[in-house]
């Protein structure tokens, strides 16, 4: 199974660090959303989207490589995201549509906190100091191992 991960991370690099942990389970590339080529990306089965949440939706980055994109059949994506709010259906919402609409599968998502010094918070030290921390970090290790599993074991389609 070839896998590529595919985010932004420019706050603190906290998202960074989730994708490398999922890198590493899945032995996934990393690449930013400008440096990768529509056709170079569909050569992957697995394609993780993931980036810090700004102003309550991933980073344009993800959005144009997205809508840039053929549409797909059957193509497998999971997404994942840092946030200072960690509301994942509400943060995650306009990317996962733009992805269905594409046609891809998305067999999981994940989030967590992430340091946030957006604005007026610098002055209190910022939200989630430490995030993502030892925790977070094994979530995300989870998260990718059951990733792994799905991808290489999909349920079987039912008969008609
Ligand atoms: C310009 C800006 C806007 C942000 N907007 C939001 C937001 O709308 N909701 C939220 O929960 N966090 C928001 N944050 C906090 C980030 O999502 C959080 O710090 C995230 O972990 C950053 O990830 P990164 O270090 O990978 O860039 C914002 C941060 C910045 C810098």
């Amino acid at each position: 199974m070839r896998a590529l991960i595919v985010y932004v991370s420019i706050h603190h690099r906290n998202t960074e660090k989730v994708a490398r942990v999922i890198a590493e389970v899945l032995g996934a590339d990393m690449v930013k959303p400008w440096k990768v080529k529509p056709e170079e990306l569909l050569k992957y089965d697995l394609i993780g989207f993931g980036s810090g949440i700004y102003w309550w939706r991933h980073h344009w980055g993800l959005f144009k490589l997205v809508e840039n994109l053929p549409k797909v059949e059957g193509k497998k994506a999971f997404i994942f995201s840092t946030a200072g709010m960690n509301i994942r259906w509400y943060n995650h919402r306009r990317l996962k549509r733009k992805l269905i609409e594409k046609g891809f599968e998305i067999i999981g998502e994940f989030s967590c906190r992430g340091w946030d010094t957006n604005g007026w918070l610098a002055k209190i030290g910022g939200l989630n100091k430490g995030h993502p921390n030892e925790r977070d970090l094994r979530k995300a290790r989870e998260f990718a191992e059951g990733l792994r599993t799905k991808a290489l074991n999909p349920p079987a389609s039912k008969s008609p």
